[in-house]
């Protein structure tokens, strides 16, 4: 897995509609469940999709991200954090001034309009999602369910398998409860008696290569 490190990277892109080879799909099946069947990979991605259009038009959750959202080089090379919109489509989307910050805070903008129809699109285009759920909700269940996802991401990497985590029907506020209960009435044992949680939820597949993410330099995490 030390080997993958470096090229471990998330894929925010749509992926072919390939399946998963069986061998590669046992594999990873040591980190995570995973969803393979066509039909339960429907439901995910219908739930998946109406949980991040939930966020999306709900103000105070999506401005949140509109707030970590870096527009351009410029922008991505003063806070190489957040979310980054670079290359050369979106940097041309933005010098054209079709993609900006008031916009993708007005969904009546063509801006807007475009983020929806481009997660539309990229969450449409799942052949399998990976799962990790825990007993319970304690930090030590959470940070044994980052590290099982970190194992997956890893074994992924080595094997061509592009990750992709979705979590917004996993979040925890009052407009998002209704995805949050049937994303765990479909994958958490015994849910609705305070039984597991679901802690991860990603898409699987085979998607382009991609660039790294953007990082600090080391030196500047330094005190
Ligand atoms: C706990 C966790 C939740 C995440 N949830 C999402 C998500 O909902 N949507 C998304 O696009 N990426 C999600 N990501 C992926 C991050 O966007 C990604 O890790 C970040 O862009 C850094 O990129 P890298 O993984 O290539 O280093 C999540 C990552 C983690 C660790």
């Amino acid at each position: 897995m030390f080997a993958a490190i470096l090229d471990r990277r998330t894929c925010h892109e749509p992926f072919t509609d390939q399946p998963l080879a069986s061998a590669t799909a046992e594999k990873l099946q040591n980190y995570a469940t995973l969803v393979l069947d066509p039909q339960r990979v429907a439901a995910l991605k219908k739930i998946a999709l109406q949980a991040w259009r939930t966020e999306a038009f709900h103000p105070p959750s999506w401005n949140e991200s509109v707030d970590l959202m870096r527009f351009g080089k410029g922008e991505i090379n003063a806070n190489p954090d957040g979310i980054d919109l670079g290359g050369p489509f979106l940097e041309t989307l933005i010098l054209s001034g079709i993609l900006t910050r008031a916009g993708q805070t007005d969904p009546a903008s063509s801006g807007f309009k475009q983020t929806i129809a481009v997660y539309d699109n990229m969450l449409g285009a799942t052949p399998a999602f990976a799962v990790v759920t825990t007993p319970g909700n304690s930090r030590l269940d959470q940070i044994a369910a980052g590290r099982r996802w970190l194992r997956l991401h890893l074994a992924a990497t080595a094997l061509g398998v592009s990750v992709h985590p979705v979590s917004q029907a996993l979040q925890e506020y009052r407009e998002m409860a209704k995805h949050y209960d049937a994303v765990h009435d479909m994958l958490a044992q015994g849910a609705s008696q305070g039984g597991e949680t679901v802690q991860m939820l990603g898409r699987l597949g085979y998607g382009p290569a991609v660039l790294r993410s953007p990082r600090w330099p080391l030196e500047s995490r330094f005190i």
